[in-house]
């Protein structure tokens, strides 16, 4: 999947730059992921030359277009959050067991977890080299981040405790493993492109709806999308048992119609033939709908916090950035 996000932007020179940076970034993040090691390197650069959408970066570019603008420290800043962002991914691969990403093998079915894992922490590992030229606030942000990342990912792993309401821990699950570094994407763009500090806090939250409605969106594409639009294998998360927003409404739905849907959705579900029953009822249940709406809902969130910034292009440009992510499953 290499199809970059398509954001509407409505001034040229803003589209020009971000373009430029979003060349910049590539060039930038091949040379980071270089390693000693030719194998390493090649394991590396295996997710990384698959695509993506740069999401990250590109919302890094965009909030540091809130202050002054993009400046070296931002290009390094994007850098980061993508590196982070790719490590994360080789690790995801191994525990929801996936073997298509980005279009491509993931690196675990291609290789072996071991391989896929320790090519993670390498990714990590370059991140944390290069936010170390950020300074002390932004390593300290990276740490901050990236613990809330892994805490969301064991939370989902663990599931909600017997007196957790199943849907606050999933929307717990959601903002940590992704609305965090989602955050500090704005954020850091935000702060090294010198933005006054009610705009740098502003963007953070706004970054964090974002990013919780993204991964709302991207669970929603889990079972309405096939692979050639996602890159990925459809119905992931039921195979996986991963509890989401459409499989949580339908959860609670006390209609008698959907026992049988109910009853698939209470257990981890490998059975092919069980899959495909459950994805069809899935994708035809007002569940599908009403998890569309709350993202709807999380994206007029994060526009209401735009108020912050002068009106321009580039609050414009942020209000397209949050229709995206809503539109994307919709
Ligand atoms: C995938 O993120 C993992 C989620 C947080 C949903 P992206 O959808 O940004 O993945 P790439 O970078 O475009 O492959
Ligand atoms: C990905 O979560 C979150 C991180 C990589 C931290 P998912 O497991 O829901 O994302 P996909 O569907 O594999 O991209
Ligand atoms: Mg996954
Ligand atoms: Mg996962």
């Amino acid at each position: 999947m290499s199809s970059p996000l398509a954001l509407p932007i409505l001034d040229a020179e803003l589209e020009d730059r971000l373009r430029a940076r979003m060349v910049e970034v590539e060039g930038s993040l091949l040379a980071h992921v270089e390693s000693e090691a030719p194998f390493v390197t090649k394991a590396a650069r295996h997710l990384m030359e698959a695509g993506g959408k740069r999401f990250r970066p590109l919302l890094c570019f965009l909030a540091a277009e809130a202050g002054t603008g993009p400046t070296e420290q931002v290009l390094r800043a994007a850098c980061v959050v993508e590196l982070t962002h790719l490590a994360s991914l080789y690790h995801d691969d191994v525990m929801d067991e996936a073997e298509l990403r980005r279009g491509a093998e993931s690196a675990n079915a291609r290789w072996d977890n071991h391989v896929a894992i320790l090519t993670g922490d390498f990714l990590f590992a370059k991140s944390s080299e290069l936010t170390a030229e950020l300074g002390p606030d932004a390593v300290r942000i990276q740490a901050q981040t990236f613990s809330r990342l892994v805490e969301g990912q064991i939370l989902e792993t663990l599931g909600p405790g017997a007196d957790d309401d199943p849907l606050e821990h999933y929307l717990r699950v959601v903002g940590g493993k992704t609305g965090s570094l989602i955050a500090t994407s704005a954020r850091y763009g935000a702060m090294f492109g010198g933005a006054p500090e009610e705009i740098v806090t502003a963007l953070t939250e706004y970054g964090e709806k974002v990013g919780v409605a993204f991964q709302l969106s991207d669970d929603i594409l889990d079972i309405a999308s096939d692979s050639d639009e996602s890159g990925k294998t459809p119905g992931t998360d039921l195979r996986e048992g991963v509890p989401t927003l459409p499989t949580l409404i339908a959860l609670g739905s006390t209609d008698p119609a959907d026992a049988r849907l109910r009853e698939l959705l209470s257990t981890a579900i490998t059975d092919d033939d069980l899959h495909a029953e459950a994805l069809g009822l899935l994708r035809a249940h007002p569940a599908m709908d009403q998890a569309r709406t709350y993202v709807a809902g999380l994206a007029a969130e994060a526009k209401g916090l735009l108020g912050a910034l002068p009106d321009g292009p580039v609050r414009t440009a942020l209000d397209a950035f949050a229709d995206v992510v809503a539109d994307r499953s919709s």
